[in-house]
């Protein structure tokens, strides 16, 4: 019988990196999670693919099952946790757990980005309490916080740091000097990077956890595909070393920007100051800056994946739901069936660094600047070096509308003074507050 009297039963969907990081805590903060969820935590019935994998933690094989119907139809789970990632069956079984009017808790980024509409609007159907605290940011809280500690505010801005493998390898670039590939092994050789490493450094990873927070932050749904995205390939050392230069460091960032009925969402390398809060967050962590118009700055860091943080996050959304089971949801997130309107990216107001290896005689700066000032882009700083016959133009510009500036890039590249442009990035300036802290 479900909610039955003297514990809570958990169905544990997928028992890998995360799942067993939940199984263990669940055995090891016994007293703290009774305290917490109000009875004891009992982990009902696990589904696998494999029974015999290898995982970081021991767990009782006993209440192991490969059938997901023996998980979905013991009537005497309260609570769900879905931490099998990817699309299918995750997204099958949490329809079907929610249509049920039963719980669900899931580390699943995908398919709260890409399946949130629905989910969502299933759940507003049935009651069922739905969280997903480790979908983004994994052990850091960031989704309760946004969507109750901050519901009195309205949200401006979001920059994230919110994909671990990619931070990691910009990190070693800039410091050590590394090869992106050398960079890459070693994170891969440490256990965070996959061995497929397409998802984070091409920045899908990042836009579906970016989805995820607009649709919290800005209370509209959207998902990753109308998100833009670049991923950290064409980041080259000489690129962090100039910014290191500069007065500034490349991050990936998860950038969204409230702006009137439009949201600018983007995922991109981008270069901010050396003094911005984001930029000492270095190594595997994520950040999340959000700027409240009222609360000011905010800075949420931790680490944003693993077993353990992952798994804490997890349980947080458990005990969450176990306080309230037999309670409607604090939230039941119609908003996410709004549409989003983003903005498009060439009418995104930035920066930009730029690199250009130009031929070495008189007159070059005057023709470039000429191409610039057509296109109605301001320069902010011109660092030239010379490199043989030919020189290397460094420039920062003033902000720009995004089009004109890629107007005045090819503009460029058809000049016949200008070699190549081996470099673009987008900058963001460090003065970010517009609260009102009077
Ligand atoms: N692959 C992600 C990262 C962790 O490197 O941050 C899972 O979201």
């Amino acid at each position: 019988m479900r909610g039955s009297q003297d514990c809570i039963n958990i169905g544990l969907l997928g028992c890998g990196t995360i799942g067993s990081g939940v199984y263990h805590l669940i055995q090891k903060n016994y007293s703290e999670l009774t305290e917490a969820a109000g009875k004891p935590l009992k982990v009902k019935r696990i589904l696998v693919k494999d029974p015999y994998e290898p995982r970081p933690f021991e767990v009782d094989r006993e209440i192991m099952v490969t059938d997901p119907g023996q998980v979905i139809s013991d009537e005497s789970i309260d609570i769900f946790v879905e931490v099998m990632g990817g699309i299918q069956p995750a997204l099958s079984l949490a329809l079907d757990i929610i249509s049920s009017g039963r719980h669900l808790v899931t580390a699943n980024k995908e398919i709260i980005a890409n399946h949130g509409r629905e989910l969502m609007a299933k759940a507003a159907q049935t009651g069922s309490h739905v969280r997903f605290e480790a979908a983004v940011g994994g052990g850091i809280p960031l989704i309760r916080p946004l969507e109750e500690s901050l519901g009195g505010d309205n949200i401006l801005k979001v920059m994230g740091i919110v994909n671990g493998t990619t931070n990691y390898i910009l990190s070693k670039m800039s410091s050590e000097g590394s090869a992106y590939d050398q960079a890459l092994a070693e994170a891969q050789r440490l256990g965070f990077a996959e061995s497929d490493p397409t998802a984070d450094v091409e920045g899908f990873d990042a836009a579906s956890k970016l989805a995820i927070l607009c649709s919290i932050l800005f209370k509209r749904g959207g998902t990753p595909r109308e998100i833009y995205r670049e991923g950290i390939l064409s980041v080259r050392p000489e690129d962090l070393e100039n910014a290191r230069e500069l007065g500034f460091v490349v991050k990936l960032l998860a950038i969204a920007v409230r702006e009137n009925d439009l949201i600018s969402a983007r995922v991109h390398p981008t270069m901010i100051p050396d003094s911005h809060p984001l930029a000492s967050v270095n190594g595997n962590f994520n950040a999340i800056f959000v700027v409240g118009e009222s609360v000011g700055e905010l800075m949420f860091y931790g680490q944003g994946a693993g077993s353990l943080p992952t798994a804490t996050a997890v349980l947080g959304d458990v005990v969450n739901v176990a306080r309230n089971l037999g309670r409607p949801p604090i939230s039941t997130r119609t908003y996410w069936l709004r549409d989003a309107s983003i903005k498009p990216i060439g009418d995104t107001v930035t920066r930009f660094y730029m690199v250009l290896r130009v031929i070495d005689k008189p007159g070059v700066l005057a023709r470039i600047a000429g191409v610039f000032g057509d296109n109605n882009v301001s320069l902010e700083s011109v660092v030239q070096k010379g490199i043989g016959d030919s020189a290397q133009i460094i420039l920062i510009t003033h902000e720009v509308i995004e089009s004109n500036f890629m107007k005045a890039k090819n503009g460029l590249e058809k000049l016949d003074v200008v070699l190549e442009i081996p470099s673009v990035i987008r900058v963001e300036s460090g003065s970010e507050s517009k609260s009102q802290n009077a």
